[in-house]
Order: C-alpha cells, then structure tokens, then sequence
C-alpha cells in the first residue's frame, strides 16, 4: 500500500489537569483530576488522518523514557506507519495542560525529543510520500528540509507560529490557521509588527495577496474559511460548524488538520475535505484529550 498521508513532526505526552477554573498568575487552584495521554500536533494529526481513511506514516522522535510507548500507542493501534520514528536518548516531549469546566485551556509544551527533529535529522528519513502534514512544534530547519523533500501537496499548520521565509510559507496549499495565527503570518508577509484586526476573510484574502495558494482559517464553533487564489480575489467559502457542547477542546485543531489532508489525499476538493475535517473536529470537542477523543467510525460523518 502506499502512504496517502506522511507526517512530519511533533509528538507529546499530554498530562491535563481538568479544574473549575484556570489559576490567575501566582494562584493555587485545586484541579478535579487529572489524565496522561498521548498528545503532540504531529502525532494527533497523524491520528486523526488515519481515523479518517488515508494510509498514514508519522515521522518523529519521542525520548527513551515510559513516556514514548504512551506518546505513540495510540498511533500503532491504528495502523499508522511509525518505521521512522526516532528513538533519541533523553525525554519524549509533555505538554502541560489544563482545561477548565468550560472547556477552555493553556497549555505549556517542554519539546524534549521533538527538538531533535532538525534539518538533519529530516533530510535522513528520506523522501516524504503523499500529502505532506507539518506544523510548528519541530525545529523550522526540520520544518524547512521536510518541505524541500516534499512529493505531493503540503499542508502547513504553523501552529504555533515561527518564522518561515516567505518561499517556504508559499508552498502551502492549504495553509491551516486560527484567527490569531492567520494575523501573525500576515504581519510576517507584510513585514510590519502590527496585528491586523481585520476580518477572517480580508486577512484570507490579504495572505493569497502575499502568494499562498490557499488558506483555512478555523474558527472554533464558527466553522471554517477556506480561501482560494483566483485572477484578481480569492475565492471565499465558509463552512459552519456543528452546534456541539464541547468538554475538552485540546487538539480540535489537530483533528481538523488532520482529517482534512486524508480528505484531499482521497481526492476530495478543499471545500469537500473542510467540511468533513469540521464534523470530525466537532465529534473530538466533546471528548476528554486529543487524540482519544477522535472519532473511531466515519458513521455519523
Ligand atoms: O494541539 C494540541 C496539542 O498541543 C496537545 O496534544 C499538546 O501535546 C500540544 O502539542
Ligand atoms: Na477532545
């Protein structure tokens, strides 16, 4: 079989400390509980592609702790390809985080093994099969080697942001971001300090403006845009949101992601792929955790 999905990037033990209320800086809250689970924006995008029908391989790098079996369990469970996972000596990445009665979170992530995935250590797994996945918790010369070595289409979630040149940050199609990262990509193209506070589809439309082919901004319960670049605007489509209670939104953008490159691995239009990415992130909200909160069945989708 061939690979329909290849991931590049990040994968994490989560440890999420579910409470009332978030602590203020300098404050001591009493938290409910607490889970350790497999996390990461790789690996839950990884995940979550496989979840949603493509055939799937991961390349990262968890540490030689018990953290590692958790951080890719998961992910072996489903079938996804984890021949060029690196086995570093030292710690597999945590993410600290936690999430509060609604549903809101912070999180704090200590990379560990995930810094190891750098220009180096990319450019040695080889050459990268199908629809390439990368987001922004690898080094950006990881970042930048893996789409030097790309064979398909990219989909970039810079998430979080770093700085990318402009060629590299071009060669996504789509470009997946929130509201919040879609105005600091801009302000970076732009070259100006200033966060633009226009509206989502000005900012879509301003990032084509700067080269990108496509753009997906998530906006949470609002949906998704997806923007396209045509002769003289883009073309711009909002797809809504399920209404859902959400529990926990840790790693909803991960599974959109994730699902949305297996969408348009299968063939699906970009419109088509977010509109199921969507659904499926709508299902992870109203779960515990990322990646355990992914959909199993394609059913209700
Ligand atoms: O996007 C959610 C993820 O961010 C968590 O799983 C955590 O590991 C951090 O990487
Ligand atoms: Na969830």
């Amino acid at each position: 079989t061939t690979t329909q999905v290849t991931i590049v990037g990040s994968s994490n033990v989560d440890i999420t400390a579910m409470m009332r209320r978030l602590p203020s800086p300098g404050e001591t809250v009493l938290a409910d509980s607490y889970r350790l689970t497999p996390g990461g924006k790789g690996a839950n995008q990884a995940l979550a592609a496989a979840l949603a029908g493509a055939t799937t391989e991961f390349i990262g790098a968890v540490g030689n702790d018990s953290h590692a079996e958790i951080a890719l369990g998961q992910l072996a469970e489903a079938g996804v390809v984890l021949d060029r996972v690196k086995h570093i000596d030292g710690a597999t990445g945590v993410a600290i985080i936690s999430v509060d009665a609604q549903a809101e979170n912070s999180i704090a992530v200590i990379s560990g093994a995930n810094s190891a995935m750098d220009e180096v250590a990319v450019r040695a797994a080889g050459a990268l099969a199908g629809v390439l996945v990368l987001q922004g918790e690898i080094p950006a010369s990881g970042i930048r080697a893996a789409i030097d070595a790309a064979t398909g289409p990219i989909v970039l979630n810079l998430a979080p942001v770093i700085e990318l040149d402009r060629d590299y940050l071009c060669r996504a199609n789509p470009l997946v971001v929130n509201e919040h990262e879609a105005a600091l990509i801009l302000a970076q193209l732009e070259g100006t300090a200033e966060l633009s506070t226009d509206p989502e589809a000005v900012i879509a439309q301003r990032l084509c403006d700067q080269g990108l082919e496509s753009v997906v901004i998530t906006m949470g319960g609002d949906g998704a845009l997806v923007a396209q670049r045509g002769e003289d605007s883009a073309s711009i489509t909002t797809v809504a949101a399920s209404k859902v209670t959400a529990v926990d939104t840790t790693g909803a953008g991960d599974a959109f992601t994730g699902a949305l490159a297996a969408r348009l691995a299968i063939g699906e239009t970009l419109i088509d792929a977010a509109g199921f990415a969507s659904r499926f992130a709508a299902l992870s909200v109203q779960g515990h955790g990322a990646q355990a909160s992914y959909p199993r069945s394609l059913e209700n989708l």
